[in-house]
């Protein structure tokens, strides 16, 4: 028996579980009930990632305390969670007694060993908020491009990354004043000091392909990773120093330990670091493709430092897609956890998220058609037909009394007991996709049997030959559900029910045969089909939602290598398997606003901004549309498409200045790509534009 602690990443606690959250949490959940039900002893613990500027401002923009505030989301993430039958064995928070303890431990040991560098770095600080200012949270001009109001690591618009000491103009995104650099001593741990092993570490710990990525890092040589943040910061302060706390991403997976650490404290099972200090047991970590750097250079080496077990593997996986695209707040695709409930059944999820994933860093598709046609043809039309039939249909005719087995059944069962040994490999393997299209294809075998058989003729004429046919088919439809049973757990529980049998399925007792006389249940709906119209309800409801809310929506971006002061920036952004499109600093938000009204934040994402139009043109094929060029302000004019040819003639708008949206991705259409959209209210010929008062200059941002 092996002994496994399986953890998926930590949520921040800025915002509602979506489907990207959901990915991780539905792959590591079936991982950890496919290890359980194989009779290993395995634990999945999680937590609320609960420290960091964000959070910190968060709390204080809804009038909470940055305590209150994580609790109230831990408690709305773990329901959404358990909505979806995800078996934590604990889900703490990383601000606990635990890891505060753990995480000292941990430094103290690195500071014992030398490995904690002090160096003294010039940040910007703003005065009015009384904080130093972490990079998304000070906004300016670009230093390449100039477009204005760009974030302090990045330009949105041309795509350059910068310090924020190179933007021009540079203001505090919390209160708009502007700040000053200013010196201040930080922390550093010396990650050059654990090159040998990590390089030694990765050779097991990661697969070959991240292990291909991380090997440039370390040729470069590791640099310093800063540890530290100024006060004031919702964190744990570093003991022995003034006003400092560990920066966020030292103290969230040290949650790890102190989930399982509260666990085991609590339930006196075993010792919490018998998985932690002593051989002999696995550590499993599941993440995201974003956070690697962390997981695979940073966290081994700390528990290095102290002395502490390391992982055996970090699996990681891609990200989410919706209908094609990233998902978006706007389109109303990214769908909390919630959302998904109020119309739509869990297990569809699980089922379909198994269908297709593999072991891989690739990004996954939900697209409706996928979706519902998975869902309704594997589960409904495949599997749960095989019950219907056979328990609805044929045993009440059979006084619901099993027989036994026929040459043709045994030799069913051995193609059930053969598959069962592929699809375990591949659930292991985490290539639950292959795994999916094995029990699919035992369920075709199944549903070929009855089919042939004709059991529900065969009680007209030989009653004992339909028991017979009944038994054959249950006997392996056991085998399948019981295979199913990581994925469709609920499902699963319907089918013991009908099957009335003595002890819950498992993968450990697959060879199992019927007692001859066995009764089984009356049938009881095991599925339903699920519509199109369900899905784009979910849709609509969460568009609306997201309008009037404010969702964390922060992609994390690639390139996130950074190992110094700002990457405060990965920790101010949401779930990255939920990857948006949508900018700006509201990772820190959480819903705090009356319906229907938004914060300055919310507007400032928004670029609208003076446009000239240079020329515009009608569209062979299309009679809604012109075709624009746009100037705003860029070395090149942009291209718009806009539905306005009932109401303008292409003469009479070059030359005007108008309100354009700038900062919308550009859209494919069939004419070709538009970059912008044109402000215009009322409908067809009585359409207008919205054009500049007095000479604006083009590029100009509407404020
Ligand atoms: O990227 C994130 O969402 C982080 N909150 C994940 C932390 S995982 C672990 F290290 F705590
Ligand atoms: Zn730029």
């Amino acid at each position: 028996m092996r002994r496994l602690l399986v953890t998926a990443a930590l949520p921040y606690a800025n915002g509602p579980i979506h489907l990207g959250h959901l990915v991780e949490a539905i792959q590591t959940d079936i991982w950890v009930r496919f290890q359980k039900y194989s009779g290993n002893e395995a634990y999945f613990f999680c937590a609320d990632d609960t420290h960091g500027t964000p959070i910190m401002i968060a709390a204080k923009k809804s009038g909470k305390t940055p305590e209150e505030f994580v609790s109230e989301i831990q408690r709305d993430h773990l329901r959404d969670f358990q909505g979806f039958q995800i078996q934590y064995d604990n889900y703490y928070s990383t601000n606990s007694p635990e890891n505060k303890a753990l995480s000292e431990q941990i430094y103290a040991a690195a500071k014992k060993k030398g490995n904690i560098d002090r160096k003294t770095i010039r940040q910007l600080y703003s005065e009015e908020d009384g904080m130093f200012l972490p990079d998304r949270f000070v906004k300016g001009t670009c230093p390449k491009c100039k477009s204005p109001d760009q974030y302090g690591d990045s330009c949105e618009v041309c795509g350059s990354t910068y310090s924020p000491n190179e933007l021009i103009d540079p203001r505090s995104a919390i209160s708009g004043a502007v700040p000053v650099l200013k010196d201040s001593e930080h922390l550093f741990f010396k990650l050059g000091d654990y090159q040998t092993f990590l390089e030694k570490w990765l050779t097991t710990g990661v697969s070959t392909g991240i292990k291909r990525k991380l090997d440039e890092w370390l040729k470069d040589g590791l640099r310093d990773w800063d540890i530290s943040r100024d006060g004031p910061y919702f964190g744990f302060a570093i003991p022995g120093e003034k006003d400092k706390y560990f920066y966020v991403w030292l103290d969230a997976p040290v949650g790890y330990m102190a989930s399982s650490k509260n666990f085991f404290d609590r339930t006196r099972k075993e010792s919490w670091d018998s998985f932690w200090t002593k051989p002999g047991s696995e550590i499993h970590h599941f993440i995201g493709k974003d956070i690697v750097y962390f997981h695979t250079l940073f966290w081994p080496a700390l528990l290095e430092a102290a002395g502490f077990q390391k992982p055996n593997q970090i699996h990681v996986h891609g990200f989410l897609t919706i209908n094609g695209e990233k998902m978006s707040k706007s389109r109303g695709t990214l769908v909390r956890g919630s959302t998904y409930l109020k119309f739509l059944e869990p297990e569809a999820l699980r089922y379909f998220y198994a269908s297709k994933l593999g072991s891989g860093l690739d990004d996954m598709d939900l697209s409706r058609e996928d979706f519902i046609s998975r869902w309704n043809a594997d589960v409904v039309g495949n599997i749960t037909n095989i019950f219907s039939r056979l328990c609805g249909g044929i045993a009440p005719k059979l006084e619901s009394r099993l027989g036994s087995l026929s040459t043709e059944g045994k030799a069913l069962k051995k193609v059930a007991l053969q598959t069962a040994a592929k699809a375990t490999k591949f659930f292991e393997a985490l290539e639950y996709a292959k795994a999916m299209r094995e029990i699919a294809g035992l369920a075709d075998s199944i549903n070929r049997l009855i089919a042939e058989k004709e059991p529900w003729k065969l009680i007209k004429t030989d009653v004992e030959q339909a028991r017979t046919v009944l038994t054959d088919a249950l006997c392996s439809a056991r085998i399948l559900a019981s295979l199913l049973k990581p994925v469709l757990p609920s499902f699963v529980q319907g089918v013991e029910n009908l099957l009335n049998l003595k002890d819950e399925l498992s993968l450990a007792n697959l060879d199992f045969e019927f007692p001859v006389g066995h009764t089984i249940h009356p049938y009881r709906n095991l599925a339903g089909r699920i519509d199109e119209k369900e899905f784009d309800a979910m849709l609509e409801e969460e568009k609306k939602l997201s309008a009037t809310q404010a969702v964390p929506a922060q992609p994390r971006k690639s390139s996130d290598k950074t190992q110094s002061a700002d990457s405060e920036k990965s920790a101010s952004k949401a779930k990255a398997a939920g990857a948006t499109t949508a900018p700006g600093p509201d990772a820190k938000n959480k819903d705090t606003k009356p319906d229907g009204l938004i914060s300055i934040d919310d507007l400032t994402r928004v670029q609208l901004r003076a446009g000239k139009i240079l020329k515009a043109e009608l569209v062979e094929g299309a009679d809604k549309l012109l075709r624009i060029e746009l100037d705003l302000g860029e070395n090149e004019p942009r291209q718009v498409f806009a539905g306005i040819r009932a109401a303008y003639a292409p003469e009479d708008l070059t030359g005007l200045t108008v309100a354009a949206v700038a900062n919308l991705l550009p859209r494919k259409m069939k004419f070709g790509i538009s970059s912008a959209m044109l402000l215009a209210s009322g409908e067809g010929a009585g359409l207008s534009l919205y054009v500049a008062h007095r000479s604006a200059k083009p590029g100009d941002l509407l404020k």
